[in-house]
C-alpha cells in the first residue's frame, strides 16, 4: 500500500469499473408490459396482474393481507387511515427518516412527534420514542430505513404498553424480517414503495407503485374503503355494513397502481431472492474485513433482524475520533478519490427542516397540524440523529461485484485510515 494518497496525487486504491455486473431482464419486463397493451389491459384493480402481485407479494411475506397502490407515501397514509390516524393526533417518528413517510401523519391533520435514533443502528429508539408519549399518540412509524431492521421487540412493547398502532415504513425493505419472519407479517399494517427500477430502485421496484400488507381485517377493509374505488371484488369483500354500504366507490380516492408498473414489479419480485442472497453476502464480506479499520463504524443491528433490500446501498457510520476530528467532508473526499462509489447521506434530521421549523398553513385560514408558530424542536433536541446524520455513508449493495473490487475498496478505507494525517 502506497501512503500516498490519491486526493494528492497518489495512485487511487480503486483500479476496477465500480459497476455492479448484474443486468435487469429488461427483455422479460418488455414483454410483460407488451402483453398487457395488447390486452388492453391499462386500467384496474383486484384482478389480473394486480391481483396476481398481490398475492404473490403475500406468499412472499406471509401476510393475510395484501393491497397495491399508487405509491409507497400514499401506502402510509392509507395505512394510518386504517389504523385510525386523524386531526388532533400524535404519530410518533424516527427524526432520521423521511417525509414520504410522514407526510400522511400531516395531511390526515394529526402531527408527527420527532424521536431519537438508536446510535448503533441508526433506526428509531424504543425508549427514546416512548418518553414522547402522550394520550393524543395514536401510533408508532418506524422507518426500516435501507432495509435494517428496526427494535421490533421494543415497538411491540410499546404496542402492548399503549395500545399504539403501529405503521410500519418498510419501503426499503421487502426481503428484511425478524427472528425468521418477513417483517410483512407483523402487526399492524406495513407499507412498502415500488419506486425507480432494479436494480437501484426500491428491492422490488416499478417505476413507481406501493403496497401495504396486513393481517388485520378491519384494517384491511378501512384501506379498501380509503383509496380503492371501484377494486373489483370490493363489494364482496367488505364485511362490515357501515364500510359495504358504501358500495364500490368507498369513500371515493382511486390510488390505485397501474397494471403496465405492476407486470414489472411482478417480475422484480420473483427475482429480489437472488438480488437480496448476494447483496446480504457482499456486507458480510465487506462489514467483516472493515471491522476495526480506524475511521469507520459498522451498524450492529440488533439480534433478531434479518436486514434485507438494502436500497441506496449498505451503511457505514464515519468515526471522526479515530482520525483527529478530521471532518466527515475531508475524508469522505479522500475515500472518494481513493476511487471508493460511496455517497454521504444528503439529509438532516427532519425536525430540523423548514417544514417543520417554520410551519406552514397547510389548511389556509391557520389550521392545521404544523401551523407557523407552533414548532418546538431546535438544534440539540434530538443529538443521536443530529451527530449520525454527519457521519452516514453509503457504499453499494453489491448484487454482483466485479472480481477484486470489494477487496479494493477495502484497501482505500485502510489508506485513508492509515495515512490520513497527510
Ligand atoms: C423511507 C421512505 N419512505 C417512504 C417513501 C415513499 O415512497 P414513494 O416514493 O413510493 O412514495 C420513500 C421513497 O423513497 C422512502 O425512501
Amino acid at each position: 500500500m502506497t501512503d500516498e494518497l490519491a486526493i494528492h496525487g497518489g495512485k487511487p486504491a480503486v483500479s476496477i469499473n465500480t459497476a455492479d455486473l448484474w443486468e435487469p431482464p429488461i427483455e422479460e419486463e418488455k414483454r410483460a408490459v407488451c402483453e398487457l397493451i395488447d390486452q388492453q389491459f391499462l386500467s384496474g384493480s383486484g384482478k389480473g396482474i394486480g391481483k396476481q402481485f398481490e398475492d404473490e407479494f403475500r406468499a412472499y411475506t406471509g401476510a393475510t393481507f395484501c393491497l397495491t397502490v399508487d405509491h409507497g407515501s400514499n401506502a402510509i397514509m392509507s395505512a394510518l387511515y386504517a389504523v385510525g390516524v386523524g386531526p388532533g393526533d400524535e404519530v410518533i417518528t424516527p427524526t432520521l427518516g423521511y417525509i414520504g413517510s410522514y407526510t400522511g401523519v400531516i395531511h390526515l391533520g394529526a402531527r408527527p412527534v420527532f424521536c431519537d435514533v438508536d446510535p448503533n443502528t441508526m433506526l428509531i429508539d424504543p425508549a427514546d420514542a416512548e418518553k414522547r408519549v402522550t394520550p393524543r399518540t395514536r401510533a408508532i412509524l418506524p422507518v426500516h430505513f435501507n432495509g435494517y431492521v428496526c427494535d421490533m421487540d421494543g415497538l411491540a412493547r410499546l404496542h402492548e404498553k399503549y395500545g399504539l398502532a403501529i405503521v410500519h415504513d418498510a419501503c426499503h425493505a421487502h426481503p428484511a424480517g425478524w427472528n425468521g419472519v418477513n417483517l410483512g407479517s407483523f402487526p399492524d399494517v406495513v407499507c412498502y414503495s415500488l419506486q425507480g427500477s432494479d436494480p437501484f430502485g426500491k428491492p422490488v421496484s416499478s417505476g413507481e407503485g406501493g403496497m401495504t400488507t396486513t393481517n388485520n381485517r378491519e384494517f384491511y377493509e378501512r384501506m379498501l374503503i380509503y383509496c380503492h374505488l371501484h377494486r373489483a371484488g370490493i363489494e364482496a369483500e367488505l364485511t362490515n355494513p357501515a364500510y359495504r354500504m358504501l358500495g364500490n366507490q368507498g369513500l371515493g380516492l382511486k390510488w390505485r397502481a397501474h397494471p403496465l408498473a405492476l407486470a414489472i414489479a411482478l417480475i422484480s419480485l420473483r427475482n429480489v431472492g437472488y438480488r437480496d442472497r448476494r447483496r446480504l453476502e457482499h456486507r458480510r464480506m465487506l462489514y467483516r474485513a472493515l471491522e476495526g479499520v480506524p475511521g469507520v463504524r459498522i451498524p450492529k443491528p440488533y439480534a433478531k433482524a434479518r436486514d434485507g433490500g438494502f436500497y441506496g446501498g449498505l451503511i457505514l457510520f464515519y468515526a471522526p475520533d479515530d482520525l483527529g476530528g478530521l471532518a466527515p467532508e475531508q475524508y469522505m473526499a479522500a475515500l472518494r478519490a481513493e476511487g471508493v462509489p460511496l455517497t454521504p447521506r444528503r439529509d438532516g434530521p427532519e425536525h430540523l427542516r423548514p417544514l417543520i421549523q417554520k410551519g406552514f398553513d397547510l389548511y389556509g385560514h391557520g389550521r392545521g397540524p404544523i401551523a407557523p408558530g407552533s414548532n418546538t424542536y431546535k438544534v440539540g433536541d434530538l443529538p443521536a440523529a443530529e451527530d449520525l446524520c454527519r457521519r452516514i455513508m453509503f457504499v453499494p449493495a453489491y448484487i454482483d461485484p466485479p472480481e477484486g473490487l470489494l477487496d479494493q475498496i477495502v484497501a482505500a478505507f485502510r489508506k485513508v485510515g492509515a495515512f490520513y494525517a497527510k
